[in-house]
């Protein structure tokens, strides 16, 4: 499988997924329908892995999803988030997305091909050996002072000095748009997030310029694509990096 392969599945999971959530009622998302991998599944979840799956079980991988953990056999791995900001979808919050990331080894660091898709505004991220919006190149942005940033942040535990902070309920997407220079910067220590959550976004980010490491200031390329370990995330651009995370962490 290469990029293009990879692009085009993508775009086919994306199209199935928006298609299928769409046809469960609203007062119907929020409906609770197991305890999954990964904690509580709701209706709209298992909706939209489900409708991913379908998809991606036609060809070999190995993909590990929110749900349902491990499924299928293959040299290609992918880290499957059929519904990022689950919450927001429940509620109409137009902010919600999904997201893929294709790797030649469990690791993230062997990762070749991403892809987050918003699922309110149909924008399309992707990234190869560059990033992509749309199908044009997007950059990380250039800010280096601090109290210059548009910042994302889960969730401060002091003061920080930025112009303005926002948590706006999809990693996947607010990574994304971190990549695109719509904010400066990518914060979540919480000890909260699944390596489904970022790996696509991540990726995305990394190809548009920027870097992401752990609190420890450990690259993301270990992490492997398993349902229990947590990732803690600082992404910005390679200027700001030390910076914040002196001030982070
Ligand atoms: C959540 C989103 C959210 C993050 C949570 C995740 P989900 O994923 O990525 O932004 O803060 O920690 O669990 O549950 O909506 O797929
Ligand atoms: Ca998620």
């Amino acid at each position: 499988m290469d990029e293009m392969d990879a692009l085009r599945l993508s775009r086919e999971v994306a199209r199935n997924v928006l298609k299928a959530i769409n046809s469960i009622p609203p007062s119907k998302r929020g409906e609770f329908y197991e305890i999954g991998k990964s904690g509580v599944t709701k209706l709209i979840d298992k909706v939209a892995e489900n409708s991913a799956l379908e998809v991606l079980r036609k060809e070999n991988l190995r993909i590990l999803s929110e749900e349902c953990g491990v499924v299928g056999e293959g040299d290609i791995f992918v880290a499957l988030d059929p519904l990022d900001g689950t919450f927001n979808a429940i509620r109409g919050i137009p902010i919600y997305s999904v997201s893929l990331c294709f790797s030649n080894s469990e690791k993230f660091g062997d990762a070749f091909f991403a892809y987050v898709f918003n699922l309110c505004s149909g924008d399309e991220y992707y990234a190869d050996r560059k990033a992509y919006k749309n199908g044009k190149e997007i950059r990380i942005g250039e800010k280096e002072r601090l109290e210059d940033l548009n910042a994302i942040v889960y969730y401060p535990d002091r003061p920080l000095p930025f112009k303005r902070i926002r948590a706006l309920g999809s990693a996947a997407l607010e990574t994304c748009f971190v990549a695109e220079g719509l904010f400066d910067c990518f914060v979540d220590l919480r000890g909260m997030l699944r390596i489904f959550d970022v790996a696509g976004g991540i990726y995305i980010l990394e190809k548009a310029g920027g870097v992401a490491f752990d609190e420890k200031g450990q690259s993301l390329e270990k992490k492997r694509f398993e349902v229990s370990e947590r990732v803690n995330v600082i992404a910005t651009n390679r200027k700001l990096y030390k910076k914040l995370q002196e001030l982070v962490v």
